[in-house]
């Protein structure tokens, strides 16, 4: 046996018992003869007191331990010497005085402390292994286990069947990159790794499964941030004979169940919901973050018939105008001010208006273009006070909503307004649309993706051709400002599959060829059915309140999508490649 005892479980009541202990030196300190080694494993630390004159032998091997190394030690517990009791560790009234030590293993030099906070992302990732140890991520993957087992205990209570789908598969649109892998027994044909597992839990659905879920590994090629990585984790769910308000109740039941399990908190049920349009409007976005308020307010009526013309052009056109207060930011530095004004231009703004409120006066470029029943209207409509900072954008609505919406949150990080808040935000968004145009592609997308189902009340409008106008059957469960999830209720008729492919620009042969599989599993008795996809790795980062993903993840790739630890992707060899009928381009010279 290794070990009698874990480092975290020896308390004054085991005084004078033999013991066995393993783990890592976690510090080591000289004094004088004596040696006093923190032992660590992961459960915690215990003081282990190695002096000459009771144990010469194992005292002089003590000596020559370093940080890291891996021993075991035999011996006998005893009580802290009287005033050097350690009331910050669960086991620092006792210390252990060794019998034996084994060096099980000695440890090189740390590539970096593990009691500190390496700011170097890459050397953490590249020794992952090693930074494992460091209690925090320790800490972060155990939450992590609560809520995925928090998660199969409350779905299996519910008669959802866990089931395995298949990783080597074939593309399924969400609108990311796909992973491909070359197979060698068909050379030139290509398997895609499943973006979700959407087609297989519906055709799950046409085989009878009535309520499936999985805890499955997604893959996307797509541009890396801190809540994106190319490989992440989905509590993927698909029930039959559901409309939203079943899946609604579940997620909530489910997401109680996780926070129960995991913080040991009750969030409040049911969420509050949103339609897309209304998130858009009033926080500009469609995950808006509502622990602070800072809303966008509508302009329209007061520059209805505005002799400024920058107003007055967009809603002439069409468009809106609209501004958000931030409160006590008059005093916004240049630098902010410089960046909020890029990053308006960024989303498309042509400028960035705004006043200041100082001094009891306006300071702004614009006050000599407005009325005094405009100014009126602003300071009721805004309530602007002294400190205050307003900030406008005129544009077509969707401009307009994106552009504040952005700036809304980026003052919310320059005035820490979220800062220390422990205020758990759920909102479901609902009435997404149901296709966007691509300008670039001339062409519609789908929002969700090509299976989500249009409103009822909107398939008329498909038909019709005003692609735009239609909404679908899906929604979004945001938490603090972060898209946590995804669903829709699906298109379970194969002509009206078929109709959605038409408006997407899939050619009939190319529904064959893509998605013949889908449709003919819809001609042969398919129920209606929907579901959701929670992004684990961001809840799970939410619940450990961490700012990325990759703090939740074992072994995750860095921003660039390297793993660094085993470099990989990798170089193949010659051979590997002439057995996939694979030939690399030319390089390109840089
Ligand atoms: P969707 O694409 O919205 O829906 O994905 C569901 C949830 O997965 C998380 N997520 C990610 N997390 C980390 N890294 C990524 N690259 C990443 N991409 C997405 C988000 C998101 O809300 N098949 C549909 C679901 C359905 O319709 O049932 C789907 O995948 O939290
Ligand atoms: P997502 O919903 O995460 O797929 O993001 C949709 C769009 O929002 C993309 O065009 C991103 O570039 C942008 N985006 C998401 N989060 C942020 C953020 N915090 N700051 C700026 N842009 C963002």
């Amino acid at each position: 046996m290794y070990r009698t005892h874990h480092c975290n479980e020896l308390r004054a009541s085991a005084i004078g018992t033999l013991v066995k202990l393993a783990g890592w030196v976690h510090v080591r300190r000289d004094h004088g003869g004596v040696v006093f080694i923190d032992l660590r494993d992961r459960e915690g630390l215990t003081q282990v007191v190695f002096r000459p004159e009771e144990n010469a032998t194992a005292t002089e091997v003590a000596h020559t331990l370093r940080h890291e190394d891996v021993v075991q030690v035999e011996g006998k517990v005893a009580p802290r010497i009287p005033g050097t009791e350690n009331p910050k560790l669960a086991t620092g009234d006792i210390e252990i005085l060794p019998d034996q030590l084994r060096i099980l293993n000695r440890a090189d030099v740390l590539p970096f402390p593990l009691d500190s906070d390496p700011s170097n992302e890459d050397l953490r990732l590249s020794y992952r292994y090693f930074d494992l140890r460091r209690p925090q991520i320790a800490r972060n993957l155990r939450i992590r286990h609560r809520i995925t087992k928090a998660t199969r205990d409350f779905l299996d209570a519910e008669g959802f069947v866990e089931i395995e789908t298949p990783i080597l598969s074939k593309s399924t649109p969400e609108g990311a990159r796909d992973f491909l892998v070359p197979s060698r027994l068909a050379p030139g044909k290509f398997y895609a790794l499943p973006q979700a597992p959407q087609q297989y839990k519906q055709l799950l659905m046409v085989g009878g499964i009535e309520k499936y879920f999985q805890i499955a590994k997604c893959f996307r090629d797509e541009d890396l941030r801190a809540d994106r990585q190319p490989e992440f984790t989905q509590i993927d769910i698909e029930a039959s004979f559901v409309e939203p308000e079943d899946i609604f109740k579940l997620v909530e039941g489910m997401l109680a169940a996780i926070f129960r399990a995991s913080r040991g908190v009750e969030i409040q049920t049911p969420f509050p919901r949103m339609t897309w349009h209304d998130a858009m409007d009033l926080f500009g976005s469609d995950k808006p973050d509502r622990r602070f308020a800072m809303p966008l307010v509508d302009l329209a009526d007061t520059f209805a018939s505005s002799s400024f013309k920058m107003f007055r052009g967009a809603l002439d056109a069409g468009g809106a105008v609209k501004a958000i207060k931030a409160k006590q930011f008059a005093l916004v530095t240049t630098g902010q001010m410089e960046e909020l004004t890029t990053m308006a231009k960024l989303y498309g703004a042509k400028g960035l208006a705004f006043i200041k409120v100082e001094n009891g006066k306006w300071q702004s470029p614009l006050v000599k273009f407005f009325t005094e029943e405009e100014k009126a209207a602003l300071t009721s409509k805004l309530q602007m006070e002294e400190g205050d900072l307003v900030l406008f954008a005129a544009d077509k609505w969707e401009v307009v909503c994106e552009v504040l919406g952005r700036l809304r949150l980026r003052i919310s990080e320059f005035q820490q307004l979220t800062a220390g808040s422990d205020v758990h935000d759920f909102l479901w968004v609902t009435d997404f649309p149901l296709m966007a145009f691509d300008a670039a592609e001339n062409k519609w997308n789908a929002v969700h993706h090509p299976f989500t189902r249009p409103k009822a009340k909107d398939v008329p409008l498909i038909e019709a051709g005003e692609y735009g106008k239609a909404r679908a059957e899906a929604y979004d469960v945001v938490l603090n400002g972060v898209e946590i999830g995804g669903g829709s209720i699906r298109i379970h008729e194969p002509d009206l599959q078929a109709k959605m492919f038409a408006a997407l620009g899939v050619s009939e042969e190319d529904q064959q060829t893509m998605f013949g599989h889908i449709l003919r599993a819809f001609r042969l008795g398919a129920p209606p059915h929907g579901g959701i996809a929670m992004g684990l790795d961001r809840m799970v980062m939410l619940i450990c309140g961490e700012q990325s993903i990759r703090e939740v993840m074992a072994f995750p790739k860095n921003n660039r999508g390297v793993d660094l630890m085993s470099q990989s992707p990798t170089e193949v060899d010659a051979r590997q490649l002439r057995d996939l009928a694979l030939k690399l381009a030319e390089k390109k010279q840089d």
